[in-house]
């Protein structure tokens, strides 16, 4: 699969097969987390490969009670030891460092499962100290996320994006670069956004001229 169409057509699914994950595909989605950049090369990381059907099931419960987590067959958590990024870079390296590459990592794995025919959805809503119970991991670790991961039963919509002109500035922030077009940006585009904003303040402002009289 190319790389960008891997990136364009890779999708959260949220809803499984009943059919277990074979090891073999999930070898190539560890290895692609191993391939992932980290600060230093540290590769701060430990994989936990969760397949027991009963954690699963507490897993599900400590996200929030995100129930379709039961159905997937395979959860991977991605767990730092952001103390080793500490030692090196201090503070900066223990979160930020430490955060990033584990982010890294987590979407690493989700292109390999699309790669792989495989489904998979990032889930970071959940409750740190069930998660570190569940899986009896030391107070000094931190679970980043958790990939589900198996056989896609659905198709789900794309969810939009935002239009790339109303995410990018050039050369400093809040700089739209009118006038001098980047390319592969329309330069319409950019003159809708602006004449859109503009449309959106002026109503928005006699909306409040309105609610004062
Ligand atoms: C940091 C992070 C945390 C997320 N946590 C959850 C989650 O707890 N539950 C969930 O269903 N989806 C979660 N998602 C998935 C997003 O909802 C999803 O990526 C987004 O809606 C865009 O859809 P797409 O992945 O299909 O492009 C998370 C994604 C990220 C990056």
């Amino acid at each position: 699969m190319d790389t960008i169409d891997a990136i364009q057509t890779r999708r959260s699914i949220r809803k499984f097969k009943e059919k277990d994950t074979a090891w073999s595909d999930i070898i190539p989605i560890i290895e692609a987390g191993q391939y992932a950049p980290s600060a230093g090369n540290l590769q701060n990381w430990k994989f936990i490969i969760i397949r027991d059907q009963k954690t699963r099931h507490k897993i599900a419960d400590a996200c929030h009670e995100q129930d379709w987590l039961k159905d997937a067959p395979t959860h991977i958590a991605i767990v730092a030891e952001p103390y080793k990024a500490h030692e090196f870079y201090g503070e900066r390296g223990e979160s930020q460092y430490t955060t990033q590459s584990c982010a890294a990592v987590a979407q690493n794995m989700m292109l390999a499962a699309h790669n792989g025919g495989l489904g998979s959805c990032w889930v970071g809503a959940f409750e740190e100290d069930k998660i570190k119970d569940i899986l009896g991991f030391p107070e000094k670790v931190v679970c980043h996320a958790i990939i589900a991961i198996g056989e896609p039963a659905e198709t789900p919509q794309v969810p939009s994006r935002k239009a790339m002109h109303l995410n990018v500035y050039v050369d400093a922030w809040g700089n739209k670069g009118y006038g001098d077009y980047p390319k592969g940006f329309k330069s319409t585009a950019w003159k809708e956004a602006a004449s859109q904003l503009q449309d959106h303040i002026h109503s928005a402002a006699e909306r409040l001229k309105k609610s004062k009289k």
